[in-house]
Parts: structure tokens; C-alpha cells; sequence
């Protein structure tokens, strides 16, 4: 046995923060990061409500958590009894009202959608108890906008974590115009008691952390769609040369081509600039529903294997 996670959850959860004393937490969306966000909290021993409004989704996202869980085992991070505890602090849901019951915070994690972000937190704002917590994983809608359609503007705060959140140690912590200090110390704390590394921001398109990254990985596109340079020797360049541990392209398969487009779109609506503007060839593959890795297929193949060893057919 190597590092083993240590429990820090609801017993052992002594927040300073008296008024918020720590029941369940649930999650909304069971897809990329959802499950992830999921797994985590678990593994940490908080009680965790998985909800998606899709079947297939919450057995795909439990399938993905078991078999990372595996991985742990496997590289001894974790024990088999840690694995099966784990499992048995998710319970799932297909209900936003039953799947929140009993919760201190509620992270959504459903697709990055402003419209649909606003109808689920019209929702939570209805259905939760008063004083529950709700952070939104968005990579770059406004959580001052998310937070204006509840009356509790105040516990409205972003919670952006990474891919693959069992083993990236950032979230971005953003506070909404409206965030409370009591709610942001209380994220921040949490974020602490899952072993991340928060990073507190302020609410603007992309935050910090997407307002980087997507002009990077959109400008990549743009070298390939203008011809300067193929996949591979785009992803080679950043590698070899910056030190980058995958090459953008591969980076923005594995973030999903569809949400990078819906960061892009965000940063341009939001601060009306051209240099946001996506890249054609982004918004078609999006529109061919060619997603990256969630969907098989991207700038590389992962027919055979999500290690982005074969360049797409299209770009070969
Ligand atoms: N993919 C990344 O690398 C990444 C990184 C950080 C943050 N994010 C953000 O996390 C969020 C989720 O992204 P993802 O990549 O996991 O998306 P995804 O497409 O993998 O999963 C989204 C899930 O939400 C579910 N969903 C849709 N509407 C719902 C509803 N009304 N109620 C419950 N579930 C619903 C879908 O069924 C799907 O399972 C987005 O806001 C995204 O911007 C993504």
C-alpha cells in the first residue's frame, strides 16, 4: 500500500462554519464530470445523491467510477474494502426532487448549457431546503446569471473542477457578485477535505482557468484547419516544445469538442471580441458529432484505445 485516501467526511467534518452542519451531498449529471465529482466526494466518505435525468447515463457514469476505482486498487492507492465503501455512499437518482433530500450542498454537473442551467437551478432553488449550498461546475457561464434566477443568490458559487477530478487537484473556486463569505470559506474548506487545491476567482467568461486554455486549443484548430501543420505534429509541438503533458488537440478530445465550442461561444457573447470566435472546423465536427473521446472519435481515433494513438481518418 502506496498513499491511501484518508476519509474526511461527515463525521470527522468539523467545518468551523456551525450554521452549515454537513449532511449529503448531491450531484447533478452523471456524464464526464459528474461521475467524477461523484466518486470523489465518496471516496472522502460523504454520502453522495448521483442524479441524471438519463437510465443509460447514471449506469454508464457508475460503470466509469467503478472501473477507475479499480485502477486505484490496482496501483494500490486505494483497498478493496476503500472501493466497495466508496460505492456504497452513491446512491442514484433520476429525480432532481428526490435526488436532493437531505443535502447540505447540491454541485451540478449537467451539460453546459445556459438555458438548461437556469431551468435545473430554478429547480434546486424550489425543491432544496433553504439553507443548501448550490455550486455549478460550468466551465464559463456567469454564476452571478446562474444565481439570478434563485432567491438565494447569496449560497449561488462555482465549483470547477478538472478532468479526471479523482486526480486533478485544481478547482477553481469561483465567487458569483452575490456569494456570501460564510459560502465561500465553506467551498473552500470542502475542496481542502477532498485533498484539492482550491483556487478562489472572480465570476468573468472562462474565469481563469478556460479564459487560457480554450484560445490555446482553439488557436491549434485553427493552425490545422489552415493547413500549417498535421494533428499529430500540432500535439508534438506542445509537447516536445512547452512541456505540455498531452498536445492541445488530444486535450480538447478528452474535454469533448462540444463543450469546448460552448466555452468558446460564452467567452465571445460575453466579452464581444473576435478573438474568441471559434473555429470553423470546430463547429463542424461539433455539428457531425464528432465529440472526441465520448463519442469515439475527434481530432484522433479511440475505436481501439482512448489513448489517442491513431489520428482521426479525416485528418490523416
Ligand atoms: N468535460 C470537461 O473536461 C469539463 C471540465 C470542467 C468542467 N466541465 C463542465 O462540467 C459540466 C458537465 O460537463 P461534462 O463534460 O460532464 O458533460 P457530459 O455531456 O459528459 O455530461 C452531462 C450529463 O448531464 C446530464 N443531464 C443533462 N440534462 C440534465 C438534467 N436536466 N438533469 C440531470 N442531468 C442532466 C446528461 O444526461 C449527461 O449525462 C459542464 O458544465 C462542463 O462545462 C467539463
Amino acid at each position: 500500500m502506496k498513499r491511501k485516501a484518508r476519509p474526511l467526511g461527515n463525521a470527522q467534518n468539523n467545518t468551523n462554519l456551525k450554521q452549515y452542519v454537513m449532511k449529503n451531498i448531491a450531484v447533478i449529471g452523471a456524464g464526464t464530470m459528474g461521475n467524477g465529482i461523484a466518486h470523489t466526494f465518496a471516496q472522502f466518505n460523504y454520502k453522495v445523491q448521483l442524479i441524471d435525468i438519463s437510465e443509460a447515463a447514471l449506469k454508464k457514469g457508475m460503470e466509469t467510477i467503478i472501473k477507475n476505482l479499480d485502477r486505484m486498487v490496482a496501483k494500490e492507492k486505494i483497498s478493496e474494502a476503500d472501493k466497495l465503501k466508496t460505492l456504497a455512499n452513491i446512491t442514484t437518482f433520476t429525480s432532481i426532487k428526490e435526488g436532493v433530500k437531505n443535502t447540505s450542498l447540491v454541485v451540478e454537473a449537467a451539460t453546459e448549457n445556459a438555458v438548461l442551467k437556469a431551468k435545473i437551478f430554478k429547480e434546486l432553488d424550489e425543491v432544496c431546503d433553504a439553507e443548501t449550498i448550490l455550486a455549478t461546475n460550468t466551465s464559463s457561464i456567469s454564476i452571478t446569471q446562474i444565481a439570478g434566477v434563485t432567491k438565494r443568490p447569496g449560497k449561488v458559487i462555482g465549483m470547477h473542477f478538472m478532468n479526471p477530478v479523482p486526480i486533478m487537484k485544481l478547482v477553481e473556486i469561483i465567487r458569483g457578485y452575490n456569494t456570501s463569505d460564510d459560502v465561500m470559506n465553506f467551498t473552500v474548506d470542502l475542496s481542502k477535505k477532498i485533498h484539492k487545491i482550491p483556487v478562489e476567482v472572480n465570476d468573468y467568461p472562462g474565469f481563469v482557468a478556460n479564459r487560457i486554455l480554450m484560445p490555446m486549443i482553439n488557436e491549434s484548430i485553427e493552425t490545422l484547419y489552415n493547413g500549417v501543420a498535421g494533428v499529430a505534429e500540432i500535439d508534438t509541438v506542445m509537447m516536445l516544445g512547452m512541456a505540455h503533458p498531452m498536445g492541445p488537440l488530444q486535450l480538447a478530445d478528452f474535454i469533448g469538442l462540444d463543450v469546448c465550442l460552448s466555452i468558446l461561444n460564452v467567452m465571445y457573447d460575453g466579452f464581444k471580441n473576435p478573438k474568441y470566435a471559434p473555429c470553423p472546423l470546430l463547429v463542424n465536427m461539433v455539428n457531425a458529432g464528432k465529440l472526441g473521446v465520448k463519442s469515439g472519435e475527434g481530432f484522433y481515433d479511440y475505436s481501439e484505445s482512448r489513448k489517442a494513438e491513431k489520428v482521426a481518418k479525416m485528418f490523416r
